[in-house]
């Protein structure tokens, strides 16, 4: 069994480092196409046996020490009463998106069985087909980042509709954040009981909040959350974009602070304190480089993370257009140049 990835997140020490890729389940394998040319997004995430059959591809064909859920952070929004469509070369979208106070009707906590018990089944045909060879995560948005989403209808550029509510009504926008906390608590709750291992939770536009306002915007609703999980299985906080919020991250009350690669792994630690397990934080693009750049790469980053415990990971999602064969000899680097002193 290798449990390389929890022992790390239990600040225990390792004979080599874990390493995993964010949205290691996906459309740069070929394996994941051929399935997805047969379903939608959606319906892959809301059927089991496809949710498990694409989250063991790269455990199997990759060789990562840990496996995620197969899943997306917007699901629990669809679950709230939000309509969720994904568009084709679009990505996520809501038609009718929540952009004010009078909106909040059209969204409640749902009863996360009744509405989300696919992903709990996934979650335990996962653990059962893994049978205890790499641990499995699960994961969550945190309520900034759904939010995002769930004003702007979408993927945005400038933000304009949650940034403009966030000024206008701080109060409203509270509420909203509050009742995205209420359900990604017993969301994730949930994950935890049908096996979840760890939670990685995505904070993918904290970075566009300066830090007085992350710290009053943002942090209260993940404080909720973490709260709630907190001692039940070590927990992740991943946050894009993020250099200048570091100062307010020391006291996260979490595991594992997942960076993207804007800055190096000592200079993170610096800035954070040695409390916490770091995970990253290689740029994605790099898999786009011929073989010795992986490789050097890969090197100067296992450097950087000498300072302590780190969990080698990207620092955003591997793009679909890599070469599988660099993702595979990222991990392989990973692995045996860690696990020489
Ligand atoms: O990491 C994994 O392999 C597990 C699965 C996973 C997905 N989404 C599957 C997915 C995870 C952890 C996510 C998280 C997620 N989803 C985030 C946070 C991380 C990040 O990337 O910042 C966000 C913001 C989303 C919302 C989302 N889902 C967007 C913006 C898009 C469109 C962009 C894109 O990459 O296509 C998605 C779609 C999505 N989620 C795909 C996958 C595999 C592609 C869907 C397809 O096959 O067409």
């Amino acid at each position: 069994m290798n449990d390389l990835f929890l022992r790390v997140c239990r600040g225990e020490s390792v004979e080599r480092l874990p390493v995993w890729m964010m949205r290691q389940a996906g459309r740069y394998m070929s394996e994941y196409r051929a399935i997805r040319e047969k379903h939608g997004f959606l319906t892959m995430c809301k059927t089991p046996e496809l949710a498990a059959e694409v989250t063991l591809q790269p455990v199997e064909l990759v060789g990562v020490d840990a496996a995620i859920l197969f899943a997306d952070i917007l699901l629990p929004l669809e679950a709230m009463g939000a309509e969720l469509k994904f568009v084709q070369g679009d990505g996520p979208v809501f038609p009718q998106p929540i952009r004010s106070t009078a909106d909040l009707g059209r969204v409640r906590v749902p009863d996360v069985e009744a509405t989300l018990g696919y992903v709990y089944d996934a979650l335990r045909l996962i653990r059962k087909e893994l049978d205890g060879r790499v641990p499995l995560l699960g994961f969550g948005g945190t309520p900034w980042t759904l939010a995002t989403y769930l004003v702007e209808g979408g993927t945005s550029k400038s933000f304009g509709h949650v940034l403009g509510w966030s000024y206008a009504d701080p109060k409203g926008f509270a509420k909203l954040l509050d009742l995205l906390a209420e359900t990604s608590a017993l969301y994730l709750e949930g994950q935890i009981d049908a096996g979840a291992q760890a939670i990685q939770l995505f904070d993918t536009w904290g970075g566009l909040l300066d830090r007085r306002r992350w710290r009053e915007i943002a942090l209260p609703p993940v404080l909720k959350i973490v709260e709630r999980l907190r001692g039940k299985v070590p927990l992740v906080y991943y946050i894009r974009d993020a250099a200048h919020l570091l100062p307010e991250l020391r006291e996260l009350p979490v595991e594992v602070l997942s960076v993207d690669w804007r800055m190096p792994l000592d200079e993170v630690r610096s800035a954070v304190g040695g409390r916490f397990v770091l995970q990253g934080n290689l740029d994605p693009t790099v898999l786009l480089a011929p073989p010795e750049t992986i490789v050097e790469k890969t090197r100067e980053l296992i450097e950087a993370g000498r300072g302590g415990a780190h969990v080698v990971n990207l620092g955003h999602g591997i793009l679909p257009t890599t070469d599988p064969d660099h993702a595979r000899l990222f991990v392989k680097t990973v692995q045996e140049i860690s696990a020489t002193p």
